[in-house]
């Protein structure tokens, strides 16, 4: 086989993995040179086809309205900013996500176009969750609280939370904000019909968090 062509002939696969892919592949939805020279200059050369969403020619395991979301190895992905994106920078968000640590993901790196972070190794939050994962997604939120970051886009918690065994995970910091006392129990609380009432009365303080997770197990 020729020098550089992979299973698909296009020159874009190598022979050795051949689910690894240049880098400039995941730009979207145009190509652009400067976020290519970033993730270049980042060391971030190639990445792994991988994932359910098709992007240009390449897999992804996430698309969203500011970024994709690409493989690097097992342990790590990168979200790349797309050219589209309503925000011209992602380093608000990358400071954002590294202040919401434990409950985001890992930074490791980023730049104005990329962020590198910890791989979750899970699934979406479900629109029809168990109770056991709308407790997960309370416990995150409430820690989130204590970090006084107010996420903004938890009220759609099938979006932006992920569960990985015991615990969830939130994501994506893109419009997160701080705040002496952020509300993102109540939020998660009102995207569900049933516990809309229990949402107000948690508000209002009249119930405390720990009576919260005791009655959830009524509601679902
Ligand atoms: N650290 C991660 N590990 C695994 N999947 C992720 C991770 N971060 C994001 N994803 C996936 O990528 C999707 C898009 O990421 P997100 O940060 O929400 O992008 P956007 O800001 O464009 O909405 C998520 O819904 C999720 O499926
Ligand atoms: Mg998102």
């Amino acid at each position: 086989m020729d020098e550089g062509k992979g299973k698909r002939g296009s020159g874009v696969f190598h022979e050795e993995n051949s689910s690894l892919v240049e880098v400039k592949h995941f730009i979207y939805p145009k190509y652009c040179k400067s976020i290519e020279d970033e993730l270049l200059n980042a060391g971030i050369k190639e990445l792994l086809s991988e994932g359910k969403v098709k992007i240009n020619d390449v897999m992804v395991i996430g698309k969203g309205k500011s970024g994709i979301v690409a493989m690097m190895d097992n342990e790590r992905v990168v979200k790349i900013r797309r050219t589209d994106s309503p925000k011209p920078s992602m380093e608000q968000e990358c400071s954002y996500q590294r202040n919401a640590f434990p409950v985001s993901p890992k930074v490791f790196s980023c730049g104005k176009n990329f962020i590198v972070m910890q791989r979750i190794n899970g699934y979406m939050f479900p629109r029809k969750p168990s109770v056991e994962e709308v407790k997960l997604a309370l416990i995150a939120a409430r820690n989130l609280e204590l970090l006084h970051v107010q996420h903004k886009e938890i009220a759609r918690p099938w979006k932006n939370v992920m569960i990985d065994k015991d615990r969830a995970f939130i994501l994506d910091y893109d419009s997160a904000t701080f705040k002496p006392s952020p509300n993102n129990v109540s939020k998660i609380l009102s995207s569900f019909k049933e516990t809309r009432e229990l949402s107000i009365k948690y508000s209002k303080r009249e119930i405390d968090f720990n009576k919260l997770l005791e009655l959830i197990n009524l509601y679902f």
